[in-house]
């Protein structure tokens, strides 16, 4: 089964209006010259500016992402965005449950088993973060807390949903720390992330599902990373804010 790479930008807090229409619209240029059709571009942009990208990244190789949304479909949330006003402005991905969500605001894997069903039920991708601390791995409880961040937060979705969602593996000891995890230990992981999905939904749905590795990924170890059996994109914080790293980025798949 060919699973297609998914390489998604994840911009975090960054970039004024004006930033991102100038990033945007590089990526768009020099992706439009440079990167063939076997791998799918996402840019997850802050929610100031997906409107604006939006136009930018319409008919492109380019999807728009967001990074986070409510888990509620509308109502008295004051300051929150639902997943309905996402979809109205051209989001396709939503990046849900990332580590910096989980540890800055208290985000657990109930609250995010909620997320995942409104993004599902709005049309859109989930890209499911999941990941464990050095101390975690340094204790080996790492591939249980692994397990049991997809336990909660996804197994209870029907298969077809479940096919559906892109999983990002993302050791928090590597994000944004220029430590990047070994191509031995991110196959590792991605292969026992995806045996976990087996055990509960089988090997097609399995072998389905794009697993997306995160954690200082960058042109200069893109290509041996994805080159690995069950990694099958990347979620790109630093090396997204540049465009032509970016795209060096995407050109290692
Ligand atoms: P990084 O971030 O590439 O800067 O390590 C990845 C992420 O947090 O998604």
């Amino acid at each position: 089964m060919m699973r297609k790479k998914v390489i998604a930008g994840n911009w975090k807090m960054n970039k004024t209006l004006e930033d991102s229409l100038k990033l945007a619209t590089e990526v768009v240029t020099i992706s439009n010259d440079e990167v063939n059709n076997n791998v799918q571009i996402v840019m997850c942009v802050p929610f100031t500016s997906l409107f604006a990208v939006s136009n930018i990244v319409k008919g492109t190789k380019v999807a728009l992402g967001a990074q986070n949304c409510y888990s509620k479909s509308s109502g008295a949330y004051t300051g929150e965005i639902s997943a309905e006003m996402l979809k109205s402005v051209g989001v396709q991905y939503v990046i849900l449950g990332h580590s910096e969500r989980r540890e800055y605001f208290g985000e657990s894997n109930a609250l995010l088993a909620e997320k995942v069903n409104i993004v599902l039920a709005t049309g859109m991708t989930p890209i499911f973060c999941c990941g464990e601390t050095l101390a975690q791995r340094e204790k080996g409880i790492h591939i249980d807390f692994i397990n049991a961040q997809l336990t909660e937060s996804l197994f209870h979705l029907s298969a077809d949903d479940m096919k559906k969602v892109i999983i990002a593996y993302e050791p928090i000891w590597a994000i944004g720390t220029g430590v990047t995890a070994s191509t031995a230990q991110a196959q590792e992981m991605h292969e026992l992330i995806r045996k976990h999905i087996a055990s509960k939904y089988g090997n097609e749905v399995a072998e389905t599902i794009v697993i997306q590795y995160g954690g200082s990924m960058k042109p200069d170890n893109a290509k041996e990373l994805l080159s690995c059996k069950d990694v099958d994109g990347g979620l790109i914080g630093g090396a997204s804010l540049k465009a032509r790293d970016f795209i060096d980025v995407i050109k290692g798949v």
